[in-house]
């Protein structure tokens, strides 16, 4: 298996399938046509489905259970789509030439998420050939999960099957020794707006001290949104509705990495005095504002007439995207000096989830990966968001959000790369989960 596995990755590492830009769709047709040949070779059936027109194609595909026709359905989903791989440089060897070094597999892709994917499609695809799949097996492996798109979410809408639960593997492991299973996920609200504050930019020594400066604007109205310098929360308008951590999830973290080593371990400094000791709570648990990006002016004499910045705010499950992304806007523009306008150039969404610990599939799963790793899974929020989770929830279809790469493998950005351990525990847990999953509904 493994070594077939690898290099099978490897093929599909090659194809560069960004979806966030500068990417080729010829590219991103590729990988997807990739993964409709890996199903239909284990004598499944799968298409490419572009529900709205222009969007990336959504591979659709089905593997029958074995022998039973009234078997569970399992969906299963992963996205081939990756984030572009600037800047170049930094990497030590190029993105789309899958390289071993020391036990880890270097590409775009091989942690977030063709790597992290692969074993469970393998698994599944294995049991099929083998005559042992257990369950109906539907895969949907989206194009437009780094982009935001929206079309397995119209294509999720639109579908009357359903599933009894899904299965994604686009999340970590909490440590090496520990698998997790990601109950929650974080939504997001992710807005790009442009600050005026002149009709054209203006000489600094004519105009310095009496005409607004759009990027001193800016400053006041992230100060309205800024978290506390102290506590590190952010003010209380904008953290209305955040889901309360239940006991069964709060026991489960005990054996979760110290906060502190995560940071380090990414190069990340604490943003508060605390922050390490809090990093599960906060990461899983509370909303979290970022400035993304502000550009504006120049490196010479000018007063900025516009500037353009980009800011996104974390969602804790419980909270709604709406309502926090008007709140976020209005408390922007409440900071504005007058005669300063704000506009807003772009937003995109992504509602957060969270299922209860006991939910019948997830316990099941948690069982299954114990089987198959000798670890049970800790029971984790993740900071991220996978939109379509939430999609799968509204639709009453239990969702186990798992993986088995590593918490700080860099994803999204230079050197990404998955550890090749990860490949065989995916592997493994994804059969034990498919099989044990067939026991839905009996008990
Ligand atoms: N796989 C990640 C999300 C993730 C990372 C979940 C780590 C759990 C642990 C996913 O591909 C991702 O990057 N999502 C984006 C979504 C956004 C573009 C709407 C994110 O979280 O920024
Ligand atoms: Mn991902
Ligand atoms: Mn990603």
């Amino acid at each position: 298996m493994a070594d077939t596995l690898r290099d099978e990755l490897f093929e599909w590492l090659r194809i560069p399938s960004i979806s966030t830009g500068g990417g080729d769709p010829a590219d991103l047709e590729r990988a997807a046509e990739w993964a409709v040949a890996k199903i239909r070779r284990a004598g499944g059936t799968a298409e490419l489905a572009t529900p709205i027109a222009g969007g990336n194609p959504l591979v659709v595909g089905e593997l029958r259970a074995s022998s039973r026709e009234d078997a569970p359905t399992i969906l299963i989903y992963g996205h081939y789509d990756v984030q572009g791989a600037e800047p170049l440089d930094l990497w030590d060897t190029p993105p789309f030439e899958p390289t071993v070094r020391d036990g880890r597999i270097y590409a775009r892709g091989a942690a977030d998420d063709k790597g992290n994917f692969l074993p469970l499609l393998a698994a599944a695809c294995a049991l099929a050939e083998a005559g042992e799949l257990p369950v109906h097996v539907r895969i949907a492996i989206e194009g437009e999960e780094e982009a935001g798109g929206e079309s397995i979410a119209a294509w999720l809408a639109a579908d009357e099957r359903g599933a009894d639960a899904a299965i994604v593997y686009d999340s970590s492991m909490a440590s090496p020794e520990l698998p997790a299973i990601t109950i929650g996920l974080r939504g997001v609200v992710l807005t790009t707006f442009d600050v005026r504050g002149a009709d054209r930019d203006l000489h600094s020594g004519l105009f310095g001290g009496s005409a607004l400066n759009s990027l001193h604007a800016l400053h006041g109205a992230l100060a309205q949104v800024l978290p506390d310098p102290e506590t590190g929360l952010l003010r209380d308008e904008l953290r209305v509705g955040i889901a309360p951590v239940a006991d069964a999830e709060r026991a489960s973290w005990a054996g979760l990495p110290d906060g502190d080593e995560t940071l380090k371990a990414s190069g990340a400094r604490p943003a508060y005095p605390g922050a390490g000791p809090d990093y599960v709570e906060r990461n899983g648990a509370e909303p979290a504002l970022d400035v993304d990006q502000v550009v504006a002016g120049d490196a010479r004499t000018v007063i900025p007439a516009v500037t353009r910045a980009t800011v996104s705010i974390r969602l804790a499950p419980g909270q709604d995207p709406a309502a926090m992304g008007a709140e976020v806007l209005r408390l922007l523009r409440a900071g504005l000096p007058d005669g300063a306008v704000l506009d807003v150039v772009s937003s995109h969404t992504a509602q957060p989830s969270l299922f209860p610990v006991d939910t019948p599939a997830i316990a099941l799963a948690a069982r299954a990966i114990e089987r198959a790793t000798g670890h049970a899974p800790a029971f984790v929020r993740s900071g991220g968001s996978i939109p379509i989770v939430a999609d799968f929830a509204a639709k009453g279809i239990p969702a186990i959000v798992t993986g088995f790469t590593l918490p700080d493998d860099p994803i999204h950005a230079p050197n990404e790369s998955i550890w090749e351990r990860g490949l065989e525990l995916g592997y493994a847990a994804g059969r034990e989960m498919l099989i044990g999953l067939a026991a839905l509904g009996d008990q």
